[in-house]
């Protein structure tokens, strides 16, 4: 039927379609989104993978899940050969397989929503920017898509422009010794939007190829294409902290929406005995004991280093070694998230004389609540991955970082952190202990750590301006995302 376009029909309820990208990094923000709209009235089918189902199963519980009548969720297959181990954390198998192989089952799936006699048809579909299969879709039901991109606006205007780097000659690099003999300091001062002294080494590490076959770099491009056929695209910041980056978007893109920080607005949406709060975003079980030891100690106001590169990152023996001396070397204490999955070499080589030494200030955890960590007072430094939720909810907790990027559009977010928004230092090069500990310090209780910690302050401010309350910017727009794109009119 063709009557979505005419509004809806009496008692009828809105259904969106939620589809993140199958990694923990989106599914978070997408779920985060996905109770807005619910509490907006909307029914939600929020679209995982199966594999990623069952882990959000097994970390959350059958009922948290499955317990809400018009939050329903539902899997279709990632489309890779082996879809049951982690090797689905591997980015580029993922873009490919999601690419080719996710639009048959999508399909499908949204034919058995709208035969079912169980809900309202589907009146709009919620997809990440890297899923943009799911347009598709939506053109042959003639609803709308809003494409959500989960990274921060500046580094998506990188992503926007990588065409261009080719057309240039800029990109693929002639030789992979350009990574490191300066041809990346290069700045890049034509494009409209970005930051003063932007460089090629800022932009999404993708460009850090020879091969102009590159599986990512060539799923970007082609995703960024496709970006034009969304019928708007949002991102989990607030105009105040991007508007460069937005407005130039804004130029020649479908509309450009900031409906973030999400932590800020589903605080300020969402009442807190809301049932929607029974469904974690974690897709591993969450331990909260860390949470409970800075209460119980009674721990004072940024007093603790939290230390947190994510759910990708993986780092070497060596590093990893170095970040532990110096962390204990530091003297500070400090909450550490160690994945089971962290590691290219042997797990568990944590020496036994870092935990000797540490014992009774530093806590580690294979994983935790992060939002809440980072929202809690004892908190003074994040060593993080500049992942865009962990730099966002870093901003949000009004806490200063220290940056250690790892891939992607982490690069820009290091960039502008520390170059831009004045709330971050980075560690660059190889791994020492002695410069893990020196930031520490410096930004703990430096001179330059009290300006971070005040401009941290400054942006948490904005941000809860921004979405604290009704009247804020990204309230406003996230209202006109709702009204003039989603709700069938
Ligand atoms: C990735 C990319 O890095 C990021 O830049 C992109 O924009 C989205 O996908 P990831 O590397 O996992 O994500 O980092 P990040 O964006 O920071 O997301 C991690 C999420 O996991 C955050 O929302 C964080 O709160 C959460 N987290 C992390 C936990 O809930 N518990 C933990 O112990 C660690």
């Amino acid at each position: 039927g063709s009557s979505y376009g005419a509004g809806l029909e009496k008692g009828q309820k809105a259904h969106a379609v939620c589809v993140p990208f199958p990694a923990q990094g989106h599914i978070n923000p997408m779920l985060q989104f996905a109770k807005l709209l619910h509490r907006h009235g909307f029914r939600i089918t929020f679209v995982l993978t199966h594999f990623n189902y069952r882990r959000l199963v097994r970390a959350q519980g059958e009922d948290a899940v499955n317990g809400l009548p018009d939050f329903r969720f539902e899997s279709i297959a990632d489309g890779l050969p082996n879809s049951d181990n982690d090797a689905t954390q591997d980015i580029s198998l993922l873009c490919d397989a999601t690419t080719k192989k996710c639009l048959a089952p999508f399909r499908r799936l949204l034919a058995d929503l709208n035969n079912s006699s169980l809900g309202p048809a589907v009146t709009c579909i919620v997809a990440d920017g890297g899923m943009s299969f799911t347009l598709d879709a939506a053109s042959e039901l003639s609803i709308p898509n809003v494409l959500f991109w989960t990274s921060s606006a500046s580094g998506y205007l990188a992503f926007q422009h990588y065409h261009h780097l080719l057309e240039r000659g800029i990109i693929p690099l002639k030789d992979m010794s350009d990574v490191t003999n300066g041809f990346l300091d290069t700045e890049v001062d034509w494009i409209p939007g970005f930051m003063k002294g932007m460089r090629l080494k800022d932009f999404p590490s993708w460009i850090r190829t020879t091969d102009r076959e590159e599986v990512v770099l060539n799923y970007l491009i082609y995703e960024m294409k496709r970006a034009a056929m969304g019928s708007a695209i949002i991102f989990n910041t607030f105009d105040d902290l991007e508007e460069p980056a937005l407005n130039a978007l804004r130029r020649f893109l479908p509309p450009v929406y900031a409906v973030g920080p999400f932590s800020i607005l589903s605080h300020h949406l969402l009442p807190s005995d809301s049932p929607l709060n029974t469904i974690g975003t974690s897709l591993w079980k969450e331990d909260d004991s860390c949470l409970k030891w800075l209460d119980d100690h009674n721990m004072k106001p940024h007093s603790v280093v939290y230390v947190s590169f994510g759910s990708i990152t993986v780092m070497t023996d060596d590093q990893l070694i170095e970040f532990a001396w110096g962390l204990a070397n530091s003297g500070y204490k400090f909450i550490w998230v160690i994945r089971p999955d962290q590691f290219q070499g042997e797990a568990n080589i944590i020496p036994a004389e870092f935990v000797e030494e540490t014992k009774g200030r530093g806590m580690m955890v294979s994983w935790t609540a992060q939002r809440k960590l980072l929202a809690h007072p004892a908190i003074g430094a994040f060593l993080s991955h500049c992942g865009w939720n962990s730099t966002i909810e870093g901003l949000c907790g009004g806490v200063p970082m220290i940056c250690w990027p790892f891939f992607s559009e982490q690069l820009t977010n290091c960039r502008y952190a520390c170059a831009e928004w004045g709330v971050g230092v980075e560690l660059a090069g190889d791994v020492k202990r002695a410069a893990v500990e020196a930031l520490i310090r410096e930004v703990m209780a430096g001179e330059k750590g009290r300006e971070m910690r005040r401009r941290a302050a400054e942006w948490k401010e904005r941000a809860v301006k921004a979405a604290g309350g009704p009247h804020g910017g990204s309230t406003v727009n996230f209202n006109r995302v709702v009204n003039e794109v989603l709700l069938p009119r």
